[in-house]
């Protein structure tokens, strides 16, 4: 068996039910029930609808996900609501994930990274891109293979009744492997010639300006009110998955290089990052980073949380930021609007002395502010040349 090429799967409109669990102790950006909204928003955007949801709050995680008084009462919602799948709120290890399916009655379990693979699936644009989410999609599956030959247990189960199973499941991790290693090979290709390019635009002396932001902040659409540049924007969640390089023009003249990247979200699949390492490359090797923020959003707070976390976790946590508070024509009088004040530099790192700009990428609002706040940062991390 060839290893199939693996594709957006999600079917249009089926009944999903949300499932979210938070392991007292833990420490996450979002509360459980902004993460549940978070999870509905992503279901909708894989072309689920959501029929119902449920929390629980365990003291560890547990082999079911849940507790077993939860889980019966989910086993009657299933039933009751005509449910297709159940997601869950985080990524459950291969155990859970089979323990739920055999305990619902064989009903799909999906877990939040599959569902952001699905999203990513239905989204990738370029070579790259979809190379890097077929990556993700496999190192996700290897583990989990076990789980999907099931079947085969009910033929016995026990010493001497492994045989067809256990081969197939090699041939197929095998298969698998191969598989990864390709991908891998093609995209460190992709990333060579890319990083070509890059040398050669530094050696031409042009700073690259990395933009950066949770999903859905705004990032495509400053790119193109900055650069004229026609990248799509949508209100859906992850559009941008292939970066995108423009020239912008500074108000002194010289130009530099804005590149958007894949929007960040909290929990985001390690897998994910790994295959997604070369589109984030681009923000290591900027001079400047911008991190735009939807000041809108009633997380906004956390979700400059969750972008710092995943800058730092790139190495990338000590560039110059400069800190976009985007959409103000929604909020009025920028004064009366709570969350701005606890976006301030406080939630950047304090010595850095990030500057913050206030902007409309869609009314372009803010935009000659901010091209002479990029001009200023980038001057300040030039070496003073002496006449
Ligand atoms: P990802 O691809 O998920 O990373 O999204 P993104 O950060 O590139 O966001 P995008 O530019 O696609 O914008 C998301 C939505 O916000 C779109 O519907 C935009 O029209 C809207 N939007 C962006 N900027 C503004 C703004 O300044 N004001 C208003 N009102 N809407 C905006």
């Amino acid at each position: 068996m060839r290893p199939k090429k693996l594709v957006y799967t999600h079917p249009r409109s089926e009944r999903v039910y949300l499932v979210g669990v938070s392991v007292r102790g833990s420490r996450e950006p979002l509360s459980l029930d902004d993460s549940m909204a978070e999870l509905a928003e992503l279901t909708g955007s894989a072309g689920g609808r959501v029929v119902g949801s449920m929390t629980q709050r365990v003291p560890k995680p547990t082999q079911h996900y849940l507790g077993h008084g939860k889980l019966d009462m989910l086993r009657e919602l299933v039933r009751e609501q005509d449910v297709d799948s159940i997601v869950c709120d985080d990524e459950l290890t291969p155990t859970q994930q089979r323990n739920l399916e055999r305990a619902l009655g064989k009903i799909k379990v999906i877990d939040r990274t599959a569902l952001i693979l699905d999203v990513f699936a239905a989204r990738a644009q370029t070579r790259e891109g979809r190379l890097q989410v077929e990556l993700a999609q496999h190192e996700y599956l290897l583990p989990r293979l076990a789980g999907q030959w099931t079947h085969l247990e009910r033929l016995g189960g026990g010493i001497g009744t492994r045989g067809p199973g256990e081969t197939q499941i090699e041939t197929d991790r095998r298969l698998i492997r191969g598989r990864i290693q390709k991908l891998k090979r093609e995209l460190d290709s992709v990333s060579t010639h890319r990083s070509l390019y890059r040398s050669r635009r530094q050696q031409r002396g042009m700073d690259i300006v990395g933009m950066v932001g949770y999903t859905n902040a705004g990032k495509s659409t400053l790119l193109n009110a900055l650069t004229g540049a026609g990248v799509p924007a949508e209100d859906k969640l992850f559009m941008t998955l292939d970066p995108v390089t423009r020239q912008l023009r500074l108000r002194d003249g010289h130009m530099a290089l804005l590149t958007d990247t894949v929007g960040f979200i909290q929990k985001l699949p390690p897998s994910l990052v790994a295959a997604f390492r070369s589109t984030l490359e681009e923000i290591g090797e900027s001079t400047l980073v911008l991190h735009i923020v939807d000041v809108t959003h009633p997380n906004a707070a956390q979700h400059v949380d969750v972008v710092n976390s995943v800058l730092d976790a790139l190495g990338a946590g000590d560039k110059p930021r400069v800190l976009v508070l985007n959409k103000v024509d929604l909020i009025g009088p920028v004064e009366d609007f709570p969350h701005i004040s606890a976006l301030g530099p406080a939630r950047v790192p304090a010595d850095s002395n990030t500057p913050v700009v206030l902007v409309s990428a869609l009314q372009r609002i803010g935009l000659d502010d901010l091209l002479s706040t990029i001009g200023e940062s980038l001057s300040e991390r030039k070496p003073a040349t002496v006449a």
